[in-house]
């Protein structure tokens, strides 16, 4: 089959789930990672036929695709701050608004970092695939990273991850239910707490693509209507126990709440609290002091 085939087919089954442009890159990632290939080879070698031996597992993938699972399932890996991170339907696909989370985070830790002998220690909540715990480890050599999850098998994809070889500064993964207090082995205190919890609204479910809430996992994405701040509370409880004095929290937030947000933390005593936009500018950070 020629590759130019392929792809036309696989836009047009996958045309009711994406918009076409969209369809098509997610195509081209798959052709190009499967069959090795870049992502014009349909136009500068029109008759780049695509090997016997690589079809049925192509096909199976677009299956997979046209039925609505994420790429990066079907691939098992997502790029994230310029790594490659397994994923699994465990844990949460990395996204880019998060990389703005870890940049700010890695331009505080260093600026830390660099005034001192002992390592800065770095503590992410809700640390899913562990993307924000392992892009610290890796970009501030020498700092000390723990990520903690209430799940298991998520905890599972983040020890396994694997996103720098020649440079296995692996943090300390361990399970904990946030909403209760700190372990009692979680000792000493931490210059950055980093945190991406869940925070759509059950509502906000309508207004989702089912490539999303049917395959990601719930407990990942969703907070009750009702109450839709508790992670940011117990979040600032934590932080009330474990921040260093001088050391900054940063927690990525529903853009629907960013004053309700702020006001957790302003309400927990932090003198200096401050909502940061994302790339769209939308309010999607709080910074906190
Ligand atoms: C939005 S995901 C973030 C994953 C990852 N940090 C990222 O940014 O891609 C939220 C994570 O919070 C975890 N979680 C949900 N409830 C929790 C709880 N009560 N305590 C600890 N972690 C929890 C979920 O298992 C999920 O991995």
């Amino acid at each position: 089959m020629l590759l130019g085939d392929f792809l036309r087919e696989g836009v047009s089954r996958l045309t009711s789930l994406y918009p076409a442009p969209e369809a098509r890159n997610i195509l081209h990632l798959l052709c190009g990672e499967r069959l090795g290939i870049d992502r014009y080879t349909h136009v500068t070698e029109p008759s780049y036929t695509i090997p016997a031996d690589y079809l049925s597992a192509l096909s199976d993938d677009l299956d997979r695709l046209a039925s609505g699972e994420p790429v990066q399932y079907v691939l098992g890996f997502e790029e994230f701050c310029g790594r490659r991170f397994k994923v699994s339907p465990d844990v949460l696909i990395p996204r880019p608004e998060t990389e703005m989370l870890c940049a700010e985070a890695i331009r505080i830790g260093s600026l830390v970092s660099k005034d001192r002998s002992d390592p800065i220690r770095i503590l992410d909540l809700c640390t899913g695939s562990g993307c924000i715990a392992w892009t610290l480890a890796l970009d501030i050599p020498g700092s000390e990273v723990y990520g903690v999850d209430i799940s298991e098998a998520a905890l599972a994809v983040a020890s396994s991850q694997d996103p720098a070889p020649e440079r296995a500064e692996s943090p300390v993964f361990f399970q904990a239910d946030i909403l209760l207090e700190p372990p009692v082995f979680l000792r000493g205190k931490f210059d950055l707490i980093l945190a991406n919890p869940p925070y759509i609204m059950e509502s906000q479910k309508a207004e989702m693509r089912p490539n999303v809430t049917e395959y990601e996992p719930d407990l990942a994405l969703f907070v009750p209507d009702g109450d839709p701040l508790l992670f940011y509370r117990a979040i600032s409880r934590w932080a009330g126990s474990l921040l260093s004095v001088g050391g900054t929290g940063i927690v990525e937030i529903n853009e629907l709440i960013g004053d309700g947000t702020v006001a957790v933390f302003k309400d927990s005593d932090f003198q200096n609290v401050e909502l940061m936009n994302d790339f769209h500018g939308k309010n999607r950070f709080v910074k906190f002091s």
